[in-house]
This record gives C-alpha cells, structure tokens and sequence, in this order.
C-alpha cells in the first residue's frame, strides 16, 4: 500500500501538480484522506524521499522536491539510412577490460551493486533445494525447454501484468544474452538485414557481427523509443525486402531509458506482422520501474505469435545466475530446438531458486525496494553530471533502468575522452559503441546501478573536468 501511495506522489511531483518547495500532506492527513495507517503514510514519505522527489525538514515536513535535471534530453536519434555491418569488438572489449578491474570506477557496464540483490536469501533456498531434491544436481537436465515450476511462475506474472503467454511457449535461457541469440538465429541468415533502434544495445550489434546479419538503424526518441515512422520508411525502402526481424527494446531501452507508449507498441507488433518480420522484444529492464504501475511489453498486444519476447533476471535478481527466458510465440518449437543444439538446459538449481522466491512473494518484494534504489542512484548521477560536466550537456530523463545517456557538445570526441578518463581510473561506456555506422561520437552511457559513493561522486568530478578541457579545446 505504501508503495502504491508514494508512486502516486510521485508521479504527481513528476507530473508539476506539486511543484518543488509545495509542502506535501502531512501523516494525519494521508491517514484521514487515504484511510491508510500511520505506519504505511510514514513508509510512503520516506520512499518518496528515498526516489528524490521530497525532502524532510525537521518539525516542518515533507516538501515536494522536483526530480526532473535542469539540462535537457539529448537529441532524438538520425541514423544514416542502408543497412551497415557492424564492427565493434574492439572497444567493446575494452570497455569490459575496464570494468572487471576494481581499481576503475564502474561507470562502464550496465551492473548493479551485488549488495542490492537477496544473495543471502538464495544461497539458503539452494541448499534446502539441493538437500529436497537431490537429482536437482546429480541428474542430467534433459528438458532443454527448462525447469516446469519457473515456467509456470514467469506464465503466471505476465497474467497478473495482462499478457497471456502460454507455460509451453516459454523457455528458459542463459540469460537474456542466449534468448536474443536463439530468436536471431531462428529468423535470419548471414546476409539478412535486421532493423535496430539506434542508439541499441552494444552485445545486440556484437550478435549481429557474429551472425553475418547487417543493421539497420532506425531512429528514435530518447523518451519515447523507436520512432514508427523510420521503421516503416526503412521497411518500405529498397533494402525493405531483406529485413528478417525487427530488434528493440520497448521499456526502459538500453543506453537511453526510453519507453515506448502503448499505442505505439500495438502499432509495432501490427507493422512486423503486416511485413512477415519478426519482432524481437528486450524486456530485460521491463520490471524496474521508478515509480507507477509496470509497463507492458510489446508482447502484450501480440495476436498472432509473431513476436519473441527475451528477458533475464540479470539486472532484477541474480546476474551470475545466468538465467533468462524467451517467449517464442508460434516459433516455440524451432525455438526449442535451437536451444538444444545451442547449450542443452540450463542449470535446474538456479531455475528452482528463482521459482522459489516468485512463488512466496518474494521476489516482488525485493523489486519493490530495488526499484526506489534504482531511481534515487539515477538521481543522484544525474544530478552529479550536472553540477560537474559542460553547461549545454544534455543528460536523459529515464523512468526505469538503471542508465543515462549523455549528449556532450557535438565536437568533443568522446573516444578521446575515454582514453583520458582510462587514465584517471575512470570507465564508460562510449557512444559510439551504440552504433553500426560509428554514430553518438559524442555520447556516453553512464551506469547508475551502483551505490552513489564520494568515490563516485569523485569520478563523475573528473570526468565532467576531462569533458570540459576538451569542450574548451574545440571550436563552437
Ligand atoms: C538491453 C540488454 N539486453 C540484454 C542484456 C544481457 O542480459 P544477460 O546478462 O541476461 O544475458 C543486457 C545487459 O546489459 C542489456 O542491457
């Protein structure tokens, strides 16, 4: 109840109903109006403290703070049009490196504090579970489809969200990575072309390089995704013909945080339908919300089972689980044999574990905390890139994930400014790893999935100096 208080709250502060300084209603208040406890008025405050959209000021009360940075949202995206081979390994692999050194900032990849997920909670269900059901381990796991009770429990939420999704078109991954890797596999051949918001995913562009497969960027909004009426140029255009799938990411996208509404996604899965292309959905940030009710995947809206919905417990639960899962629609069985060729089944124990905790309520619990986390560490970055970086710096607003995106002055080459910053202990995801055709030179991703530390603080402090020696080095 208080959860659902505060995002009422707050998507009132978002919305400028309460402008920042209002005062907010007090505890005796909420307690008449809402007929809620003192308890849950009091939990509701400080989760909107928490999110940074109020502030307490002792003997006063709780004040409307407006969340929204001054700067503004990057630019909307205009990818050249033709399709590219992509070819970014090389930095990508640099940006890795870096991150899997302690000594750097983790500003780099997408990777939440290991703090923020229940490691505790599921080491004690993996060893009931091993000591329960000792086949779990000794057995070999021959059902390549995965573990029936997670499928279940994963058909079983998307119901509660409103997306009917049948227990036998579901299969279980190894992480996200493996379901986006399946569903290309199984539409497309080296020399198809598959359409890609732009900017996109960087491993999305990777996996289209390994496949032999081109991308074709399609524009988009950095708040409202990928743009209908690129896609439709794109598929009507010469090239429309081999275009095989359609890759994007409807909620909380990869590096920006756009979320596409739901007219637009029904207009999507009606267009990939209409042209015999596959829809490919990323849904790996769909469950992390900032605040109000979670938004639909695309899939939601799919009548036919042309669309393949990939997601993972990655970024909610568990990254070294490795566990994802894909929703194939009415390519489940080509999905499925796919998988067996691919890796066989993934490990049963985790699969367990994770059905576990969704069936005792636990898992929605924890998402419950790691959302209001989430959105106070987006906060706390974005903040920070305003206070350090340039002046015309344009930072996104997401309302899920844990990402920014950040648009710098047009001639600052930011490859250089990742240089300069490897040298100070600092890593980030470049721009133009975003990109087939080499595109956001002068972007950068910055991960807020990390606790907001002064060590933090003092590394987006030399970043914003290093960009702003190089914004002095170029000309207007
Ligand atoms: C948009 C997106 N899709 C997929 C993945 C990979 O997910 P997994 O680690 O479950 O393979 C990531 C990880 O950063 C991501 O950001």
């Amino acid at each position: 109840m208080y959860v659902a208080l505060a995002d009422e709250l707050s998507s009132l502060v978002k919305a400028g109903k309460l402008k920042s300084g209002d005062r907010l209603p007090s505890v005796r208040r909420l307690m008449t109006q809402r007929g809620v406890s003192a308890t849950t008025a009091i939990a509701a405050l400080r989760a909107l403290e928490e999110r940074g959209f109020a502030v307490a000021r002792p003997q006063s009360g709780y004040f409307a703070k407006s969340a929204a940075p001054l700067a503004l949202e990057p630019d909307a995206s205009r990818p050249p049009s033709g399709p590219k081979n992509v070819g970014i390994g090389e930095l990508l692999m640099q940006v890795i490196d870096a991150s899997l050194d302690a000594q750097i900032a983790p500003l780099g990849a997408a990777t939440a504090d290991p703090s923020l997920f229940p490691a505790r909670r599921m080491q004690k269900l993996a060893s009931a579970i091993a000591r329960r059901q000792p086949r779990v381990l000794s057995h070999y796991a021959l059902d390549y489809s995965g573990a029936d009770s997670l499928r279940r429990q994963l058909a079983k939420r998307y119901l509660d969200i409103g997306c009917h999704i049948p227990t036998e078109e579901i299969l279980i991954t190894n992480g996200c990575t493996e379901a986006l890797n399946l569903a290309l596999r199984t539409v497309t051949r080296a020399g198809d072309t598959v359409a890609v918001e732009s900017p996109v995913y960087y491993v999305m562009l990777q996996t289209l390089q390994n496949l032999g497969v081109k991308a074709l960027e399609i524009a988009s909004h950095p708040r409202h995704g990928l743009q209908l009426a690129a896609l439709e140029a794109g598929l009507r255009g010469k090239e429309g013909r081999r275009i095989k799938a359609c890759l994007v990411s409807t909620n909380f996208s990869n590096p920006t945080g756009a979320t596409m509404s739901d007219a637009d996604k029904r207009r999507l899965v009606r267009l990939c339908e209409l042209r015999g292309v596959a829809l490919i959905e990323d849904d790996i940030y769909g469950d992390l919300q900032h605040s109000g009710p979670r938004p639909l995947p695309a899939k939601a809206f799919d009548e036919s089972g042309n669309v393949m919905l990939c997601s993972s417990f990655s970024k909610t639960l568990a990254p070294g689980a490795r566990i994802g899962w894909l929703c194939g629609g009415r390519r489940w069985r080509a999905l499925g044999s796919q998988k067996l060729a691919s890796s066989g089944a993934s490990a049963v124990l985790f699969q367990e574990v994770i059905a576990e905790l969704l069936k005792s309520g636990g898992y929605e619990r924890h998402l419950n905390k790691l959302r209001t986390t989430f959105a106070r560490q987006v906060q706390h970055m974005s903040s920070a890139v305003e206070r350090h970086f340039p002046e015309d710096t344009k930072i996104s607003q997401p309302d899920g994930g844990f990402v920014i995106w950040v648009q710098l002055a047009r001639k600052v080459d930011v490859l250089q400014l990742f240089e300069m910053a490897r040298n100070e202990g600092v890593n980030f995801a470049p721009g133009p790893l975003f990109s087939a055709s080499g595109r956001y030179q002068n972007f950068l991703r910055l991960n807020c999935g990390q606790d907001f530390t002064p060590r933090l603080e003092s590394a987006v402090r030399t970043l914003g100096e290093l960009a702003c020696e190089l914004r002095r080095r170029t000309p207007k």
